[in-house]
């Protein structure tokens, strides 16, 4: 026998044995090791509650003990050395504990099975992957939020249908993009609590036969919950489903803003331009800074939608209960917490040097923007809007017809459109003027912006903790 073979956990019923292919083919010793520290508490927990049903001595909890955070100081320290048949975090750490302690390692298992091993360490693992989650992208919003306070008084066009619009401030802009994280964050703490679910216990698939404590095991892993069925607790990744939804959604947002800087840094624009930190230069094009940071993290959402869709189809196929295909359920969760990691970092770093160019940004507003302010001007002389807008409209085809701004219609131009157009229309053509009537709640005004930023600040406070 290959010493693989003599270190197989489930080595017993067979006498064959396995292909060399096929062992590393079904190995997730590779990825799944990120999960020692996790694999390790878990096991102390467990032992914990073996000895309060007298399964295993005092004496023997104490040598298991000693053993695990041996193992935890080679895995710390880099030592732990991984030999093959270690499968996967579970097997490995249990063949160290036999050469380190001896028989007693032999009764750590009573009881447990890898499916609610695995899935008891994922979701400790996944609580503290998603407080640094939290975390990172508090920090980019705050970062944003004190941006837009710094930067109230900037004006910029906005745009739909990437067309002018409207003149709006610079920090709206900003906000509505910290504002869209924001949901993440509470979505993201959501999730926490239903991955907070104790499973351990659960067994392969009928649950556990020595009436282990499992509120004993809720209390020392700290899980807000325990798992109510054995088969649901061992066979379901939603937690994991939720989790790549998440960074799906919150890639969906960072790609949205992404998009809006580079086309914003090119030099047809020239609103914004990337600290030389977060961009590359072009090995043929000396002139060229490309905005990569950017870039990358718009590419990124693309990658983690794949991780979310392909985790689905594989659970889309599966009959009920624990089946090797959740083995895919890691690389998918590890991938999408790199990715998140440090796409965050990265966006907080572009928003914090980014440079504007705020003479180019109030050179590129232009008066055809002004064109609903024109309509509101008659609103407020009393004509209905559906009228107004026509009136308005009249007058930017005048005005394009003839070549000329809109600003630069005379009152007696303006006149054959509507009587009610005076002197006072002058007042029309100022863009802070026109962004200052957006004083409603949510609106471009100074004031408005302001009580944002406030909004913001408060709700920072609240979810910091
Ligand atoms: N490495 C396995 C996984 O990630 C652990 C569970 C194995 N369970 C089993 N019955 N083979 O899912």
């Amino acid at each position: 026998m290959a010493g693989s073979e003599q270190n197989k956990l489930w080595g017993g019923r067979f006498v064959g044995n396995t292909d060399p292919i096929m062992e590393s083919f079904n190995a997730s010793i590779a990825y799944d090791q990120r999960m020692w520290d996790a694999d390790i508490r878990g096991s102390k927990a467990y032992v914990r509650a073996l000895q309060k049903a007298n399964l295993v001595t005092q004496h023997e909890m104490n040598q298991i003990h000693v053993g695990l955070d041996k193992i935890h100081g080679e895995w710390s320290s880099g030592k732990f050395q991984i030999k093959p048949g270690d499968e996967d975090i579970h097997t490995a750490n249990e063949r160290r504990l036999k050469e380190l302690i001896g028989e007693a390692a032999g009764k750590l298992h009573t009881g447990r099975s890898r499916n609610d091993q695995v899935v008891t360490d994922m979701r400790l693992w996944l609580q503290d992957a998603i407080a640094t989650l939290k975390g990172n992208t508090i920090d980019l919003i705050n970062t944003m939020v004190e941006r837009a306070a710094i930067e109230i008084d900037i004006l910029f066009p906005g745009y739909t249908h990437m067309q002018r619009a409207q003149p709006i401030r610079w920090s709206h802009w900003i906000l509505s993009h910290a504002v869209a994280l924001s949901r993440d964050v509470e979505h993201v703490e959501e999730i926490r609590r239903r991955v907070s679910v104790l499973p351990l216990g659960s067994g392969a698939i009928a649950g556990n036969p020595f009436s282990i404590d499992r509120e004993l095991l809720r209390k020392e892993l700290d899980f807000n919950e325990i798992s109510i069925n054995s088969m649901d607790a061992t066979g379901q990744r939603d937690f994991v489903a939720e989790f790549l939804f998440w960074g799906s959604m919150c890639l969906m947002h960072l790609s949205k803003m992404a998009e809006d800087l580079i086309l914003y840094s090119t030099k047809e624009f020239s609103f914004v331009s990337l600290s030389d930190a977060y961009s590359t230069g072009s090995s043929l094009m000396p002139q060229k800074k490309n905005a990569d940071s950017l870039e990358l993290i718009r590419s990124k959402a693309g990658r983690v939608f794949g991780r979310c869709a392909g985790f689905l189809m594989t659970l889309k196929g599966l009959p009920s209960t624990y089946n090797k295909d959740l083995q895919e359920d890691k690389e998918a969760m590890f991938d999408t917490y790199d990715t998140l990691h440090a796409v965050l970092q990265v966006a907080t770093g572009v928003m914090s040097t980014l440079k504007v160019n705020q003479k180019n940004m109030k050179a590129a507003l232009s008066p055809d923007m002004l064109a609903t302010d024109l309509a509101y001007y008659l609103v407020r002389k009393g004509m209905p809007f559906r009228e107004a807008h026509s009136c308005s409209g009249k007058a930017v085809y005048h005005a394009e017809s003839k070549g000329i701004p809109l600003s630069q219609l005379t009152v007696e131009d303006l006149h054959t459109f509507s009587p009610l157009f005076d002197s006072d229309v002058s007042s029309v053509w100022d863009y802070t003027s026109s962004v200052e009537q957006y004083s409603a709640q949510g609106g471009t005004a100074r004031s408005s912006v302001a009580s944002q930023i406030e909004h913001m600040r408060a709700w920072l406070k609240e979810h910091r903790g």
